[in-house]
């Protein structure tokens, strides 16, 4: 019942973009390390140690530092002065966990060491931190002391956990994480073969939940983007999360093979009944579009989100979603960025919804009686 309801809306406000290919110039401002040295607004940092892959960037602006994630590596750093004696944890899988992943054949491209791709503040004082841990995802506490002139960084021994559903395998995989109250929402493949993929709720006092398992309509081979949450009102329980990303399309031939997407739940989701228990009640999702009309009349579009940039407004339940987006198709190649205003995004959620009808490939607009409560409605929890 409520899976047939799930939208898939199309949103289609762009409020302003900029397509910077349309010149033969490359899309990227580029920056030799020369001239980004002149212009004497870069620092240098050299790491002395063997590592790779620095995904993970983490501005804490309470204790003025930069959390960095790399393989087998966190690096705390002073944000005031990146030299300045930088906090390292060394945090590789275990020598038996490496073996086991290059004995089952996963070693080719050093994907047997531990990548970081999750690094959050749980709270005043500790961080929570996820990686591949050589395709046997694990997470730890790390204790960062309460002020940055503690100067601690370091794991809290016996806190290690399984990183299943908060963090990927393969460090391949693009993954989003956040922490909110205690509680981890992961957008990520949860299983060794990267086939089962995931909005997951982990962590803290609530129950865990998921999207539908195996289900193309709620995700179909998602590449994860980014997330925000909005305070929707005054009340607490109105709060949602924002989950951006790519996906691809179910639209068949007729549409672009993949789509960009933003995606709403709400905190509060206590999972369905029945066969819904364990699965998210408010999960809904919209279409981000980004293309341009060419002055030929030739529409150009941008299907492939790439990374987001959130951007805090007066109006705190309305920040801007700034997106940078790349074309699909080998002909044209650029990207562009599109920005859009939550305040629209809602607007959209609150609109009509769209759906299959029969076995055609195209969504419609959904033109029978909205059922109550609306599906992605937050529902409050009453105890009795
Ligand atoms: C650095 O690490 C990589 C991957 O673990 C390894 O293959 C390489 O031999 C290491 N290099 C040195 C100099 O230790
Ligand atoms: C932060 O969380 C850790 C782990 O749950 C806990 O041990 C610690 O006391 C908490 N610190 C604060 C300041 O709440």
């Amino acid at each position: 019942m409520l899976v047939s309801a799930l939208p898939s809306l199309l949103l289609l406000l762009l409020l302003s973009f900029t397509v910077r290919t349309w010149t033969s110039r490359p899309a990227r401002v580029y920056l030799s390390y020369k001239e980004l040295m002149e212009s004497r607004t870069a620092r240098f940092f050299s790491f002395g140690f063997n590592t790779s892959d620095y995904r993970i960037l983490f501005l804490d602006q309470d204790q003025d530092r930069m959390y960095v994630g790399s393989r087998d590596y966190l690096v705390s750093m002073d944000l005031g002065n990146i030299n300045r004696e930088p906090l390292i944890i060394h945090w590789p899988a275990a020598p038996s966990r490496q073996k086991e992943c290059l004995m089952a054949g996963r070693g080719r491209a050093d994907e047997c060491a531990n990548y970081l791709r999750v690094i959050q503040p749980l709270n005043r004082t500790h961080l929570y931190a996820c990686g591949t841990g050589a395709y046997q995802p694990q997470c730890t506490l790390i204790y960062r002391g309460w002020r940055s002139e503690d100067y601690v960084f370091r794991i809290i021994s016996g806190s290690h956990e399984s990183g299943k559903g908060r963090c990927p395998y393969d460090p391949k995989q693009e993954n989003m994480a956040t922490i909110i109250d205690g509680v981890l929402y992961a957008g990520v493949q949860v299983d060794y073969m990267g086939t089962d993929s995931a909005v997951f709720r982990t962590m803290g006092h609530k129950l865990p939940i998921r999207t539908e398992q195996y289900d193309s309509r709620w995700l179909n081979d998602p590449v994860f983007v980014g997330s925000l949450v909005v305070s929707e009102s005054s009340f607490k329980e109105d709060d949602k999360l924002y989950i951006l990303f790519r996906e691809r399309s179910l639209e068949g031939e007729s549409g672009p093979a993949m789509v960009s997407r933003i995606a709403r739940i709400c905190l509060n989701d206590e999972g369905g009944m029945r066969s819904l228990v364990g699965k998210w009640t408010s999960f809904l999702k919209a279409r981000l579009v980004c293309s341009v009309i060419g002055p030929d009349g030739v529409e150009t579009s941008f299907d492939q989100l790439r990374d987001i940039f959130i951007q805090q407004t007066q109006d705190k339940q309305n920040p801007l979603i700034y997106g940078v987006f790349t074309t699909l198709g080998s002909v044209f190649r650029g990207s562009a960025v599109c920005v859009f205003s939550l305040a629209d995004v809602r607007a959209v959620f609150n609109g009509p919804f769209a759906h299959k009808e029969g076995h055609g490939y195209q969504m419609t607009a959904y033109t029978g009686k909205t059922p109550y409560p609306r599906p992605g409605a937050v529902r409050y929890v009453t105890t009795v």
